[in-house]
């Protein structure tokens, strides 16, 4: 386990993990000053090809935007989300695990679990390859979005199967859109820490979409927090800079050699 993992895991119960997703150096650059944790999330088939799921993602891309990632990180541990249909069986998941890992020279890699793929926690780790899970809401297993662990009952699966995903040897564990009660028990429950998104301030750390913080995805349910209104700032540039090209302002003299 490397080191990163490990002062990760100290914080548990002491300090609170902040995360957030990036898709570029550009990005990454700035938010390493202030993350433990950078996902490269496959949250990007929707936020920057606009695809209405995440299941079309192909790993070639993945790759090539977690290096861009990794070149503008210095400090934070950069997770590299592993796209559907590149995880289907043990195999499929230890080679293209080894691919993302080769050619972007991440810390880690995520999962996104079912009740079927506790395997393959167990053969990453078995092999060195430090794995984050992710419970709840899980977009590319579930047809429609729905709050889970309400319930007893709920709470009480979502429970084992987090223990089952720290057993298996996973560093974190990712909790999406899960009622408070239970992401406090799992939370409670575990030596690993959870990183919760929709799922209150009850887990030990927080992750949010970055394009969605900052206003600029036009997706803003319940759990975000619109922290900046880049799409207004934007607008503002672009209908300046028109104005400027339109009436010869722009460029100048000093814009040109
Ligand atoms: O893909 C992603 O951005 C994610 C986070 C929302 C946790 O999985």
């Amino acid at each position: 386990m490397i080191i990163k993992i490990k002062n990760l895991l100290n914080k548990k119960n002491k300090k609170k993990l902040v995360c957030l997703t990036s898709y570029s150096k550009s990005i990454s650059r700035i938010l390493d000053k202030h993350c433990d944790i950078i996902l490269v999330g496959d949250s990007l088939e929707n936020v920057l090809y606009g695809m209405k799921t995440t299941h079309n993602l192909k790993l070639e891309t993945m790759i090539n935007h977690a290096k861009s990632v990794v070149s503008g990180t210095k400090k934070s541990l950069v997770v590299v989300d592993m796209p559907k249909n590149s995880y289907r069986n043990p195999r499929e998941a230890l080679k293209n695990a080894k691919l993302i890992m080769k050619k972007t020279k991440c810390d880690a890699i995520k999962i996104e679990n079912n009740s079927l793929n506790l395997s393959i926690v167990k053969v990453l780790t078995k092999s060195k390859i430090d794995v984050m899970g992710h419970i709840g809401y899980t977009p590319q297993f579930k047809k429609k979005f729905k709050v889970e662990g309400k319930s007893k009952r709920e709470e009480m699966k979502l429970l084992r199967h987090a223990k089952n995903i720290e057993k298996a040897g996973a560093f974190s564990i990712v909790l999406e859109c899960i009622a408070r009660k239970a992401a406090q028990k799992i939370t409670k429950s575990l030596k690993i820490p959870t990183i919760g998104i929709g799922s209150s301030k009850l887990c030990d750390g927080q992750i949010l979409v970055t394009d969605d913080l900052l206003g600029l995805s036009g997706f803003y349910p319940k759990f975000v927090k619109k922290y900046a209104n880049l799409e207004k700032i934007i607008d503002k540039s672009v209908k300046k800079y028109t104005k400027d090209v339109k009436s010869n302002k722009f460029p100048k003299n000093i814009n040109s050699f």
